[in-house]
């Protein structure tokens, strides 16, 4: 379904022309989309960008119209989405809308659910978002690569009814592994490397630069959506002398709360939406600090008070909760199970695996696969006659248990639907927590339910874009 659609410009497009430019100086900035519409046009394109600062040099990046990260996809619950994507890139690609529950056909896996968009040519994704939240977009082709030279967005679906806080910002959070000379790393799809903790960079960016301060002020509520957009790296963050409530997950709303040791986890295409009322004082700065790693924490940012009093004496008396999703809730009486064990990695080995006709070279790379689930290797970004490792009879309610044999962390993450994460080792999730895409420590056994009501194939994977295309995928149908 390749398709030229005319009607759309970007705002990056009107920019590029010499009108553009006299309009923008002219005129206030357009608003990210077309008024009252929820249609789009997006160039994956490249581009460079100044990811790390005006004394650092520019990088070359792949980018949705140009920009890092790309164009801001505002849509409404439950209204349809017209988003056409232009490929002016030299390889095929597609856009994966990462968390949306969304016809198959528009999931954006080349092979499996449409044909690759070729070099010059576009595509045409429609489909009507039945969730609000945070989510995001990124290519499911040549993933590790693509997403690691930048190509990645976000989508807000609005909700129907208006959340009360003073300000609503996005933190679009991005890995970069740069050399000295401000360019990309080369060597994606390093074996060693996938076999251990994917491709961490050396370089976190706050919606597309290097951050010292993000200006609050006091008293004020915020809506703060974190998305974790990194190939690999897993981020726990702290806000000193802030309380965030957590108030959704992977886009949908939990009972609001603050995290275990005060501490955020956000594993790679996480989303976490957090409520912070700014309770610091004025003039002061506050770090923002990802402690994930032993011993390699960092400044993410800070949040930079200004010296103006508090815009209210105490915090805003407005209720945390989200207006929840229409999720289908399983039906726990009459459920079915399936186990999927994620197998491989440096430091278990691989006995016994079998991967057959499953085996797919990972980018032109000889060699079989690192991982495996169930005893399957399925690598790469996802093809043409992937069978499925279960079938659902749709509308019926599942419990799948997780369980991570080998002794590296994965986000596991399932398309087209949204999980009810019911346990971790044994122990019951509080908060009514629902998640695409499920952190797993080593060893942890999680067990998620969900009503497999979207037919389609589906692909499950890692999110460790390295562990995906070495192995750490299977697909699951919905007949
Ligand atoms: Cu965000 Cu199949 O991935
Ligand atoms: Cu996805
Ligand atoms: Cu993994």
């Amino acid at each position: 379904m390749n398709t030229e659609f005319n009607g759309l410009v970007s705002r990056r497009d009107l920019l590029r022309t010499g009108a553009g430019l006299l309009l923008a100086t002219a005129l206030p900035p357009l608003p990210a989309r077309a008024a009252g519409s929820s249609e789009y046009r997006i160039v994956a394109v490249p581009a460079r960008a100044r990811l790390a600062g005006d004394s650092r040099p520019e990088t070359d990046v792949w980018a949705y119209d140009g920009i890092i990260p790309g164009s801001l996809v505002r849509l409404r619950q439950g209204e349809p989405a017209h988003l056409v994507v232009d490929n002016r890139l030299a390889q095929d690609t597609t856009v994966h809308w990462h968390g949306i529950r969304l016809p198959n056909a528009m999931d954006g896996v080349p092979g499996l659910t449409q044909p690759p968009i070729r070099p010059g040519e576009s595509f045409v994704y429609e489909f009507t978002p039945p969730d609000a939240g945070t989510f995001w977009y990124h290519p499911h082709a040549n993933s590790l690569e693509q997403l690691g030279r930048g190509l990645s967005g976000a989508v807000i679906v609005e909700e129907r009814e208006v959340v009360q806080v003073d300000r609503d910002l996005l933190w679009f959070l991005t890995d970069w592994r740069l050399t000295e000379e401000g360019g990309i790393a080369s060597g994606f799809g390093n074996r060693m490397e996938a076999a251990m903790s994917g491709r961490v960079g050396n370089t976190v960016t706050l919606n597309g630069q290097v951050s010292e301060d993000e200006p609050v002020r006091a008293g004020e509520r915020i809506r703060l959506r974190l998305v974790n957009g990194s190939l690999a790296r897993i981020m726990a963050l702290r806000f000193e002398g802030h309380r965030p409530s957590i108030v959704a997950i992977d886009g949908q709303p939990c009972d609001p709360h603050v995290p275990e040791r005060h501490h955020i986890l956000l594993g790679p295409a996480m989303r976490v939406d957090v409520m912070i009322d700014m309770q610091g004082e004025p003039g002061r700065r506050y770090g923002v600090i990802d402690d994930f790693y032993d011993g390699l924490s960092y400044l993410v940012t800070q949040l930079a008070y200004d010296g103006s009093p508090p815009v209210r004496e105490h915090p805003l008396d407005a209720s945390l909760d989200l207006p929840r999703n229409p999720l289908p809730e399983p039906d726990l009486a009459a459920i079915e199970r399936h186990d999927l064990t994620l197998q491989g990695g440096m430091m278990s080995g691989m006995g016994g695996m079998q991967g057959g006709g499953m085996m797919h070279g990972m980018m032109g790379m000889v060699g079989s696969p690192t991982w495996a689930i169930n005893g399957m290797s399925m690598s790469g970004d996802g093809h043409a006659g992937m069978e499925p490792a279960l079938t659902f009879q749709r509308g019926r309610s599942v419990i799948l248990t997780l369980r991570n044999e080998t002794a590296w962390w994965h986000p596991m993450h399932f398309h087209g639907h949204s999980l009810a994460v019911l346990s971790r080792n044994g122990k019951p999730v509080p908060h009514r927590q629902w998640q695409d895409t499920v952190l797993m420590a080593p060893k942890d056994v999680v067990e998620v339910a969900f009503v497999a009501d979207n037919p389609g194939d589906w692909m499950l994977h890692c999110h460790v874009m390295d562990h995906q295309m070495a192995g750490l995928m299977t697909v699951l149908r919905v007949a």
